[in-house]
């Protein structure tokens, strides 16, 4: 579901017309809806209304400030992993006591800085994380709330750059040395054990992985729970997948039934780490054509948006679906929608149906808003687009486009 729809031929994002926006901000330009916002986000939570638990919203499928504050007002937390998603929910308003901290790589600078705003949790990830924060907790003379990230090795049947619970993968504990670990953490002094935490992957597609892992991490919470280590937080991760092209992913109350089913009789509280299901169907990504050309094998048609504004088709062959802003009555062609940028893999698109292009289209690159700006960037110096979130019959520029200076404000030329 979602508020990208057509009205007499030409495409709404809410009541305002997308070439409305464009008129006013430019190209190339990320929309959000925010009804779809809030729908995604209240279905998500509501589905888990009638136990403990807490929504915190993956920052890094859209960090952009506005969000996390329209998330926040809905009664989100977050889940951060850098300084700087903590800083950007703290400006947000998020509380402390709905952020959790997930990464393998937490920097003593971001420890620190975490430990002083007193979060909910961090879910470490190593032995070595969890000796480093235990030393800087009691640096600083206070205590850490933390949970141990196991890896249960199960299959998310996902792409393999976005697949984490596997054993081959970098992240978490192994199940068999969490027991270990687990007695080890609650002998420091400046630590508190509270939860139990992993993720298995992203854009999963099927409920089995996830009841899988459910199963993996209640054995253990059994067992310490009978070594006298009480968990208070079940933190299962993100992962839920949305729908691209013709992906059936479950709805979030199958999946949380599926959970809930799985659940029976654990006493605590429950923490989900969405991110893609709240955001990805929430935004689209607006290019103009600005030239169209032939070989003897292709048709290219080229546009103002590349690789550095959406890397997903290129780096994970994702797809995503591409249509006219105001669909013209023109013949069917197919087409790779192909960037400005200086390389092959600069695409959007490969072998599309599409009605043929001519310069100054304008098309929507759809289900964008899940690490689509989040992972722009200023690659062959192009300034990243604006963000835009619609309201009703109104919008407001959350984040400007970024100028020609912006690119070399933090640059300086030493004398020489
Ligand atoms: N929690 C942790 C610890 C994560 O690492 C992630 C995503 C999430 C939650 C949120 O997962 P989600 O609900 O969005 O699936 N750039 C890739 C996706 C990378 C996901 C990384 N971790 C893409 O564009 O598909």
């Amino acid at each position: 579901m979602h508020h990208f729809q057509y009205r007499h031929g030409r495409l709404y994002g809410e009541d305002v017309p997308v070439e409305t926006i464009v008129q006013d901000v430019g190209t190339p330009v990320y929309i959000y809806s925010r009804a779809t916002l809030t729908h995604h986000f209240q279905v998500f939570d509501g589905a888990f209304s009638h136990i403990p638990h807490l929504t915190c919203y993956s920052v890094k499928a859209n960090s952009n400030v506005a969000i996390l504050a329209l998330l926040g007002s809905l009664g989100g937390g977050v889940d951060i992993v850098s300084g700087g998603e903590l800083f950007r929910a703290r400006r947000a308003g998020i509380p402390p006591a709905k952020i959790v901290y997930s990464g393998v790589g937490k920097t003593r600078e971001e420890i620190d800085y975490a430990l002083s705003e007193d979060i909910l949790m961090f879910n470490i990830e190593s032995r070595q994380e969890l000796e480093a924060i235990s030393q800087r907790a009691q640096a600083l003379g206070c205590t850490a709330r933390i949970a141990l990230r196991v890896n249960p090795d199960v299959d998310p049947k996902s792409h393999p750059y976005i697949t984490t619970g596997m054993e081959k993968n970098k992240f978490g504990i192994r199940v068999d040395e969490a027991i270990e670990s687990y007695r080890h953490a609650t002998r420091l002094p400046h630590i508190k054990v509270v939860g139990i935490d992993c993720h298995i992957g992203s854009q999963l597609t099927e409920i089995q992985p996830f009841v899988d892992a459910l199963k993996r991490l209640r054995i253990l919470m059994e067992r310490l729970h009978a070594l006298g280590i009480p968990i208070h937080y079940l933190d299962l991760g993100g992962g839920l997948g949305i729908t691209y092209a013709d992906e059936a992913p479950p709805h979030p109350v199958e999946y949380a039934e599926a959970i809930l089913k799985e659940m029976n009789g654990l006493s605590c509280t429950l923490i989900f780490e969405p991110g893609r299901v709240i955001v990805g169907n929430a935004g689209i990504l607006v290019t103009r054509v600005l030239y169209t050309k032939s070989t003897p094998t292709k048709h290219f048609v080229i546009v103002d948006a590349g690789m550095n504004d959406l890397i997903r088709p290129s780096l994970y062959g994702a797809y995503h679906h591409i249509q006219p802003v105001v669909p013209p009555e023109r013949e069917q062609e197919t087409v790779d929608v192909v960037g400005p940028i200086c390389e092959s893999g600069d695409f959007l698109a490969r072998e599309r149906t599409l009605p043929r292009l001519v310069p100054r289209d304008l098309l929507a690159v759809m289900s964008a808003g899940a690490y689509g700006f989040s992972m722009a960037s200023n690659y062959n110096s192009r300034p990243r687009p604006a963000e835009i979130l619609v309201d009703g019959k109104t919008y407001h520029v959350i984040r400007r486009r970024e100028t020609w200076d912006d690119l070399v404000r933090l640059e300086n030329i030493p004398l020489m």
